[in-house]
């Protein structure tokens, strides 16, 4: 069996660990206030997935990430390290992503809180990479190509105005962290074909950008910011492509979408 098409067993153990994943982002939620740093935020959230969940938290030592979920504050795109020196202050947007592995198994997902009194430009941009992500979710299913994700994201992000980073893209996620297939968020010509099918397990996690999609790895190796300075929102799901649809393995109290999505 090919590593994209997950059996029973292991659809089991990826929806336990992606539901542990959404609880953290559930738990984390009253601590995201003005004042807080960014290094009490990962403590938390490593001691809850440690002591509460009996699970590991992904990020900690990946490919030598120091810390166990990203944090990534405003023009932050991506991959932030959590220290204590980044305090949060009223009207920042800031993304937490958390990979949890749980019986050898992974679950991927990422938010963004609003801090304090948010403000009407970060506001708007969490608003449409939110709406992006369901766009996205709201096709998925067999038989589609998987390209007609990124078509969809683009194409809804450019009309409202911002732009779809191109440096990153969604992932497969079981055993390993990041597998096989690639999810583009952007649409690009002569991309891969592959047709979904069910059974498949992926991210979809599109980083979309106020000003253009320019990005840059800062000197810490891992932060990841956008190259004009301006903010940046991504919203992560981890995905089961099933017969109809797809099934939400990682959705939140907060929302209001189905957890299973009739394409
Ligand atoms: N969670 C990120 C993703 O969505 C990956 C973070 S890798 C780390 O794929 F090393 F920065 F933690
Ligand atoms: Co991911
Ligand atoms: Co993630």
């Amino acid at each position: 069996m090919s590593i994209l098409i997950k059996n029973n067993t292991e659809i089991e153990k990826i929806r336990i660990a992606c539901r542990l994943a959404a609880e953290v982002l559930e738990m984390i939620k009253q601590y995201v206030i003005p004042g807080i740093t960014t290094g009490k935020l990962d403590k938390i959230c490593h001691e809850y997935i440690i002591n509460q969940q009996h699970a590991i938290p992904a990020c900690f030592g990946y490919k030598g990430f120091p810390k166990s979920v990203c944090i990534s504050i405003n023009e932050v795109v991506c991959h932030g390290i959590p220290n204590n020196n980044d305090i949060l202050k009223h009207g920042d947007i800031v993304n937490i992503d958390v990979t949890v592995i749980k019986d050898l198994y992974h679950g991927d997902t990422s938010k963004m809180f609003l801090v304090g009194q948010p403000t009407i430009h970060g506001q708007n941009l969490c608003k449409i990479a939110q709406q992006s992500l369901y766009l996205a979710l709201s096709i998925i299913k067999p038989g589609i190509n998987i390209n007609k994700i990124g078509y969809t994201i683009q194409k809804y992000v450019e009309k409202n105005g911002y732009s779809v980073v191109r440096d990153y893209c969604g992932h497969g996620i079981g055993r390993n962290f990041h597998e096989e297939p690639q999810v583009l968020h952007y649409y690009k010509v002569k991309n891969n074909e592959l047709i979904l099918k069910k059974g498949m397990i992926f991210t979809v996690e599109p980083m979309v950008n106020l000003g253009n999609h320019h990005v840059y790895t800062t000197k810490d190796g891992w932060a990841v910011k956008t190259h004009d300075k301006s903010l940046s929102a991504q919203y992560e799901h981890t995905i089961l492509v099933n017969n109809t649809g797809c099934e939400i393995l990682t959705l939140r109290k907060d929302e209001i979408i189905p957890v299973l999505i009739n394409n």
